[in-house]
């Protein structure tokens, strides 16, 4: 089959609105996936998610114009245009490519009104590092799920540097921020591997007097580093005796508006690839996908259970590195997880222990602690979801752990707590159930990826709404 484009959005997005209503969905619209025919032909996935909140607030940062090509419409990344809106940057679509006006390290304008994040948990947290270095006050909001999320690990470190909460001790949203164009630098280290928290801290390093430094002992994600070096940033990483990772941004900064070429992001790539496993006579290329070696762990562990996951055509586009992936059906086996690869593939394990229900013996997953405090607390929700469709699962501790070796029963309903990525990996364990699975709200999808339905369905996959929910 031909390559395909990179999908568009459902469209009619831009310029986006200052005021109103946060891009959210209607909750609640239940979806079921049925054992599939084989999957084939050749996708591209929507622009990486990490790197579309980033190349906006860049940008915004930056002065003159910034070009965005490949950015994901998906709900949060929206919602991150709209705020940098309501802080007084023009976002907007021009044909293809979004458009950023930057106004400058320190330009952004205090908003009128709250800023609702809906439900990104990165938008928020690295705009809050922004915000911090503006003399403004902002007041964030968001959905349920945000408003149950820990923000003290933002606001801690920006503390330090300056920032006043004016809800003190409080650390969930609604969350009232005072930020200053005094920040002071600080050296500091993550107390867990968080690249949100690096990268909140980074941002506010910009606006510093002085060189800010993050320490991290498990490398995360790197975009934030790679980026601020396109726009112009001073950055310096080293490496210290006890192997942590030390970054460093020069303070007063002054950035310059670029163009940005977004790569296919590779934790959407994960729900293609899993389906292309779990469906026999499968096989499926996905053009153009972020291959970051701090995003890649999911492929790590793709290869020791023996799935058949070729990169092809690996290059470099935008100082990121890129490559089709190409996946054929296989027999997989169960393996150890270790708990020092889960940086690099934290928003993968929902759809791992989807497809280890498909693989021989116990699939155990470790050091998992963080999948607590994502858009769900992930642990117990896939732990839930599995054990509703036949498949063992347990909690133990920190570690996840599935048995595979069966066939999967499916046939059960599961809740996905306003969590996307709850949502498709378990439509993607019903293409290869005996019964279907169901999903409570298939909406919340498009929070991170809104074509997913669309491009599963290209492939040969089908999804229906359940008989329960039309009547
Ligand atoms: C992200 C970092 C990760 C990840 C999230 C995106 C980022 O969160 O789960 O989806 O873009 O920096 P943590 O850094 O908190 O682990």
């Amino acid at each position: 089959m031909a390559a395909q484009h990179r999908p568009r959005s459902a469209g009619g997005l831009a310029p986006i609105e200052a005021s109103g209503p946060p891009v959210s969905h209607a909750p609640s619209s239940p979806l079921a996936a049925a054992k599939s025919r084989a999957l084939s032909g050749s996708v591209c996935v929507p622009g990486d998610k990490s790197i579309s909140h980033r190349a906006l607030m860049l940008g915004a940062l930056a002065t003159g114009r910034t070009t965005i090509a490949g950015l994901l419409e998906g709900e949060d990344v929206l919602n991150t245009a709209k705020a940098l809106q309501a802080m007084g940057c023009p976002v907007r679509k021009v044909g293809a490519v979004w458009e950023v006006l930057g106004r400058g390290v320190g330009g952004l304008a205090e908003p009128s009104g709250d800023i609702d994040y809906g439900n990104s948990g990165t938008g928020l947290r690295l705009l809050m590092g922004v915000a911090a270095g503006h003399d403004m006050r902002v007041r964030f909001v968001g959905d349920a799920s945000l408003s149950r999320r820990p923000m003290g690990r933002i606001i801690k470190p920006l503390m330090q540097m300056g920032l006043e909460i004016e809800e003190q001790g409080k650390e969930t949203l609604p969350l009232t921020l005072r930020g200053t164009a005094d920040l002071l630098p600080i050296e500091y280290t993550t107390p867990v591997a968080s690249a949100q928290i690096k990268s909140a801290v980074l941002l506010a390093g910009l606006h510093a007097a002085g060189a800010t430094t993050v320490v991290e002992a498990q490398a995360t994600r790197d975009h934030t580093e790679r980026m601020l070096r396109h726009f112009g940033a001073e950055v310096t990483v080293g490496e210290r005796s006890d192997g942590s990772r030390a970054i460093t941004v020069a303070g007063d900064a002054e950035l310059e508006g670029r163009s940005v070429n977004v790569p296919g992001d590779p934790s959407s790539t994960a729900f293609l690839t899993a389906a292309a496993l779990i469906v026999p006579g499968s096989e499926v290329t996905i053009e153009g996908v972020l291959v970051n070696p701090t995003r890649t762990g999911f492929y790590v562990t793709l290869a020791e259970m023996g799935a058949d996951v070729v990169f092809r055509n690996e290059r470099e586009e935008g100082g990121e590195p890129v490559a089709d992936i190409v996946v054929r059906h296989s027999r997989l086996n169960g393996v150890r997880v270790p708990p020092e690869r889960a940086p690099s593939m934290i928003d993968e394990y929902p759809v791992l222990a989807c497809l280890a229900a498909y693989a021989v013996g116990e699939t155990r997953m470790e050091g998992l602690a963080e999948l607590k405090v994502k858009e769900s607390d992930r642990l117990a929700a896939t732990a839930a979801g599995l054990a509703a469709n036949g498949v063992s699962a347990r909690v133990d501790g920190d570690a996840l752990v599935v048995g595979g070796g069966k066939s999967v029963r499916g046939g059960g309903a599961v809740a996905t707590h306003l969590d996307h990525r709850i949502a498709m990996a378990f439509l993607t364990l019903g293409l290869g159930a005996d019964r279907p699975v169901t999903i409570d709200d298939a909406g919340t999808i498009a929070t991170s990826f809104p074509e997913f339905r669309a491009l599963m369905e290209r492939l040969g996959a089908s999804f229906a709404m359940p008989e329960a929910a039309r009547s």
